[in-house]
């Protein structure tokens, strides 16, 4: 918020794209759907898959509410409308790069290997891995 000079009372006039140019979806709005259908697809998963799923419930919710953490960067107000910013890189996966930096996480490195996304066993599928073996979402 301070980085990018906002205040609390633009938050709920931001609009959540600036790929529409009249939209009445803030970004507040969509934050909240984002996690609310998180929230829900959760539900199911857990419903579904039982204990074989592992959700990891404040993950998930951060994940929701921070997923667009890089339009408070990207954006900038110009005669009381909302635009893109002038900064030198504000592509998304740069500012989301440059806000966890600040943060002190760090990048992955290029040269490892990506996570290996470990498999849920569907109801009535077979796996070799054992039940400790639980993905985490
Ligand atoms: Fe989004």
């Amino acid at each position: 918020m301070k980085r990018g000079n906002w205040e609390i009372r633009d938050l709920p006039e931001m609009p959540f794209t600036l790929l529409i140019q009249k939209t009445d979806v803030s970004l507040i709005q969509h934050t909240r759907a984002v996690t609310r259908t998180a929230l829900k697809i959760a539900e199911v998963l857990i419903k579904e898959y039982g204990k074989r799923v592992a959700i990891n419930r404040d993950h998930l919710l951060a994940g929701a509410i921070l997923h667009d953490v890089g339009k408070l960067f990207e954006y900038r107000r110009e005669a009381g409308k909302f635009v893109k910013s002038r900064r030198e890189s504000s592509s998304a996966p740069d500012l989301r790069a440059a806000f966890a930096a600040e943060r002190g996480l760090r990048p992955r490195s290029s040269t490892s290997s990506p996570p290996t996304p470990r498999r849920a066993t569907a109801p009535g599928g077979r796996s070799k891995r054992s039940s400790s073996t639980t993905p985490t979402l």
